[in-house]
């Protein structure tokens, strides 16, 4: 190989070791800048306060300041796990139903409805002074089969007034507040609107929304009629689209004179991986709804922790630091009325088969851990309610 082409080889691959060295040592700097942060990021969680004050369960905390918190509960947990029935009365002063108001275990035939679960649930809120949410009326999952293979657009506003008007009929009284619709906004699908396509919009069109609202109102005058929403938290392109279709729709709504009442954020944190919260942004979404007339509740709130660390120490921190971080914004909202968290422990949430960890061990995701005790999830939310202003309490 002649010495000009041998030099000129030696020359290229000399260039080339030297760029992957280069970008070997960027690389290492990289890791080591990102392993740098998460350090830096885990001890800021492990120094975190979480100190509070006196051992009054959350729903005093709670109503000290015109608030209510709870959790989601069912019928089944409630009756076989005593234990778990004596946390729920301890600490909530408001329950949502999990199941026992969906279509799939309230009406499993068209002219047959099953009260009887439901009516547990409101015999256990009497018995402990406790709201009841009822949820939810229209949604396009937890649909009996029998819906799906018989309605159609000459039936279905039979169906779903039908269904609206008997149960808040039966539960007028005994249900402070409705999820009446649920889930109905998607801009990914392109509407213009912002409205998901569904049963009831594609038999009922757009204003199978008002129609819901107006036939709950008919039924029981006294109840809160709430639009419940969930990804309308973080600053994303998602949830930023969704907050903007979610305004409009309210804003539609309160201007046909629809008795609405409330909008319900679900609140399921940590589903969107490194996103992460905007406060000024999340303020001003909240105070827009508010300036609708329209109350606040934080329905369904949770934390998605697959991603966390294995360390159950650094994982208790950082849930309730994701916790706390959210209430502190969105309690300085005077419309937020009441807090719920989906599920009180950590033995009943759907989160373990919904996001299981890769670790396998169990998750962590609620107030109290699988076997009852308060965990650094219950001290951030009692601090919330601590540091929050008192509101003028909801009936
Ligand atoms: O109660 C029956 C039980 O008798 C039967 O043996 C069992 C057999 O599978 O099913 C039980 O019903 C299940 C029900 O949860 C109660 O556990 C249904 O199959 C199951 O589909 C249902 O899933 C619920 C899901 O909504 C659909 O209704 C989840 O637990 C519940 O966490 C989830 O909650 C939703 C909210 O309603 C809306 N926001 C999102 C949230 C999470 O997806």
């Amino acid at each position: 190989m002649p010495i000009r082409l041998q030099r000129s080889l030696g020359r290229r691959r000399a260039i080339f070791l030297g760029l992957e060295m280069m970008a070997g040592i960027g690389a290492f700097t990289a890791i080591s800048q990102f392993r740098n942060a998460q350090t830096q990021a885990q001890n800021q969680v492990l120094q975190r306060d979480f100190t509070v004050s006196g051992t009054a369960p959350l729903r005093d905390r709670a109503a000290r300041k015109g608030l209510f918190y709870g959790a989601a509960v069912l019928r089944s947990q409630l009756a076989k796990d005593a234990e778990f029935a004596k946390s729920v009365a301890r600490e909530c002063n408001i329950l949502v139903s999990i199941g026992e108001f969906k279509w799939d275990m309230l009406r499993v035939q068209p002219d047959r409805f099953n009260f009887e679960p439901a009516d547990v649930l409101v015999k256990f809120a009497r018995t402990h002074n406790m709201r009841l949410r009822g949820h939810t009326l229209v949604w396009h999952q937890a649909l009996p089969l029998w819906v799906e293979s018989t309605m159609n657009n000459l039936n279905a506003r039979e169906i779903m007034v039908d269904h609206i008007s008997t149960v808040v009929r039966r539960y007028a009284g005994a249900v402070h507040s409705w999820d009446v619709v649920n889930e109905a906004i998607k801009p990914e699908e392109g509407r213009e609107d912002g409205l998901r396509y569904t049963p009831w919009l594609n038999f009922l069109g757009p204003n199978y929304i008002d129609l819901a609202f107006r036939t709950a109102a008919a039924a029981d005058p006294k109840a809160m009629l709430v639009y419940n929403e969930f990804g309308l938290d973080y600053d994303t392109p998602g949830a930023n689209a969704k907050r903007t279709a979610v305004l409009n729709l309210l804003t539609r709504l309160k201007n046909s004179g629809t008795p609405i009442h409330g909008l319900g954020i679900q609140a399921h944190l940590g589903r969107e991986g490194k996103a992460k919260l905007k406060p000024a942004q999340l303020r001003q979404f909240l105070r827009n709804v508010a300036d609708l007339g329209l109350k606040i509740l934080i329905t369904e709130m949770d934390v998605t922790e697959k991603a966390f660390p294995t360390d159950i120490q650094l994982r208790d921190r950082g849930i309730a630091a994701l916790y706390e971080d959210y209430l502190s914004i969105v309690l300085e909202e005077p419309a937020v009325i009441a807090v719920l968290t989906w599920g009180l422990s950590d033995r009943y949430t759907w989160l373990s088969t919904a996001e299981p960890r890769s670790d396998e061990s169990p998750v962590r995701p609620l107030p109290l851990d699988a076997q009852m005790n308060r965990k650094f999830a219950w001290n951030a939310i009692a601090r919330s309610f601590d540091k929050t202003t008192k509101r003028s309490p909801v009936a």
